[in-house]
């Protein structure tokens, strides 16, 4: 009895001595805590923007019952149009009146899509039609299927459907994250909440489905391109019709739609080289959404707010524009994550990495990098020069300094020595300004190659960034810092330094492509986003 009595107390008073942390924790958080409690994982810099969460529209008021509708802006004349390139000037209307037909005839004779296209996905929509893009004398024609074909919609639109539950129990049972202090496999410092992050992954994992259209034209659609610059685009569509665990044939039960397009097969196949003229790859877009809307049902439910694209092409973000509810709506997963461009929206879209992938077979080549005692360059930059920033930089340092080795594009008496992965692998610090686009590959590269990666990008919304807390791995400079650069890095102590590259090693495995996908890789990193931020979209006052 005494023996039980003690253990009891002892107990007691362990219990005693956590609650009352805890209650020291929580009165700390209430007080210090930045955010509202509220708005749960917007940062308070961007909380007050986000017209969609705030709405304060009564729930329940239309067909849709885990959206609002922002009003749709007639003029979105506050967004200059994109120059993307400085040889090619884009003047297509933003608001675009024409009553063009369904078909999409080119004047630029795109690749033609193969006759009788197989797609990946095939076996992926049973209740359905399928449908796909067929080639008529040059012409990419998406057909209408069989209407009959078609479930009813549903029927009340005051009951909340069982996937509207699902999504309504995530969103509260990630906002009452248990507190994870320690965790094996989530390096909690890297992490703006890891206690969000990993409730919100195991409710993805458990919860999510996702519903691939297989409509839509090969090569535009549903052929993943792996290699290069863009590859991350095609990794993901490879990677998310192969997947059995969050794909479902039944449309009735996803929680998302994924609209499975590159916007790189997109641009090879309807833009004109030289034709200065994005109008067709905007047109094919359009229509391509007007179809999906008067064929499904699913569209018209959330106005395309449960829909989503992933695309890396730097046009991306621009050829959503003439499809106002695409354009606003739908979930962008973008690595052109420019938020002074007028489509990009903290919190609903997501920044996609740029991953440069040179060999699709070994997407983890050369991964890894020298010890900080073996990094004798203090910063590295080498590329072309494009967009307003680089310029700058060569020529306040190229050639100024000797810890500084930024170049053009690295001179073939100096690659020859010492290749480009191998400077990143040498330098503490890999400078990432950006190009024509606020995006540019050498971020990852850096957490490939174990460097601290510092992005000059003003406007950029850097890769999981609702997710990731940038400033424990990265360091960002304003543009006009430049001059100062040398300045600001040396005034980083090597203690600093080393809780930085420590960092970028344990973030690492967050960035890599793997053929079969692991927890917590790029894949599900991104996925996740995605479906955070449709939560984030989503009204929680409903009951
Ligand atoms: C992280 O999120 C959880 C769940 O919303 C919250 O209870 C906790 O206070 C947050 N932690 C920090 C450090 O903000
Ligand atoms: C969805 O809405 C559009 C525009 O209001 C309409 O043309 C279309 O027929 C609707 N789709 C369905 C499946 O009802």
């Amino acid at each position: 009895m005494s023996v039980y009595g003690l253990h009891r107390t002892a107990f007691d008073s362990c219990l005693v001595a956590v609650i009352f942390v805890a209650s020291a924790v929580t009165v700390f958080l209430v007080f210090y805590a930045p955010s509202s409690p509220t708005v749960w994982f917007i940062p308070p810099s961007f909380s007050a923007s986000s017209t969609i969460f705030s709405s304060t529209k009564p729930y329940l008021s239309s067909a849709s019952p885990l959206y609002f509708p922002a009003p749709l802006d007639p003029s979105p004349s506050s967004s200059p149009a994109p120059v993307p390139n400085s040889d090619l000037i884009f003047t297509f209307q933003q608001d675009y009146q024409g009553h063009e037909p369904f078909v999409y005839t080119s004047s630029s004779s795109p690749a033609p899509a193969e006759e009788g296209d197989s797609i990946a996905s095939d076996s992926k929509a049973p209740s359905f039609t399928a449908v796909r893009g067929n080639s008529v004398n040059g012409e990419t024609r998406m057909q209408s299927g069989d209407a009959k074909a078609l479930p009813s919609e549903p029927k009340a639109a005051s009951v909340l459907t069982k996937v509207d539950e699902e999504l309504l129990y995530a969103k509260k049972e990630i906002e009452r994250a248990p507190i994870v202090y320690d965790d094996p496999e989530l390096y909690a410092p890297l992490f703006r909440n890891v206690s969000t992050f990993k409730r919100s992954y195991e409710l993805m994992e458990r919860i999510l489905k996702v519903y691939i259209y297989s409509d839509g034209p090969m090569p535009i659609f549903h052929t993943p391109q792996l290699k290069g610059i863009y590859s991350s685009e095609g990794w993901f569509l490879k990677l998310m019709e192969e997947n059995q665990k969050f794909v479902v044939k039944d449309p009735s039960k996803a929680h998302l739609f994924y609209l499975a397009y590159s916007s790189r097969k997109l641009e090879e196949a309807l833009y004109k080289p030289n034709s200065h003229d994005m109008k067709p790859l905007l047109l094919f877009l359009k229509n391509y959404v007007n179809m999906l809307s008067t064929k499904y049902p699913f569209w018209n439910r959330t106005k395309g707010a449960d829909h989503f694209i992933v695309a890396c092409h730097d046009w991306g973000p621009y050829t959503t524009k003439w499809h106002p509810e695409f354009r606003k709506n739908t979930i962008k997963a973008l690595c052109n994550a420019d938020v002074s461009e007028g489509v990009f929206v903290r919190g609903k879209d997501v920044s996609l990495p740029e991953t440069n992938i040179r060999m699709p077979k070994k997407p983890l080549r050369d991964i890894g990098g020298k010890r900080v005692s073996q990094r004798p360059i203090l910063a590295f930059f080498a590329g072309n020069m494009h967009g307003r920033v680089r310029p700058i930089l060569l020529d306040y340092w190229s050639g100024k300094d000797d810890d500084m080795k930024i170049y053009g594009s690295l001179p073939s008496d100096i690659s020859k020595k010492m290749s480009y992965i191998e400077h990143m692998k040498s330098s503490k610090y890999c400078i990432c300004p950006m190009g024509y686009e606020v995006n540019s590959p050498r971020i990852v590269e850096a957490f490939y190659y174990e460097c601290v990666p510092v992005i000059i990008a003003d406007n950029f919304v850097l890769p999981f960034e609702e997710l990731l807390d940038w400033s424990a791995f990265s360091i960002v400079i304003a543009e006009r810092d430049i001059p100062r650069l040398k300045e600001i890095l040396t005034g980083i102590s090597l203690r600093r330094y080393i809780y930085l590259q420590a960092n970028v090693k344990r973030l690492q495995k967050h960035f890599l492509w793997h053929s079969l996908p692991v927890k917590y890789d790029i894949f599900h990193m991104i996925l996740h986003s995605i479906w955070f931020n449709r939560l984030n979209q989503i009204n929680t006052n409903a009951q």
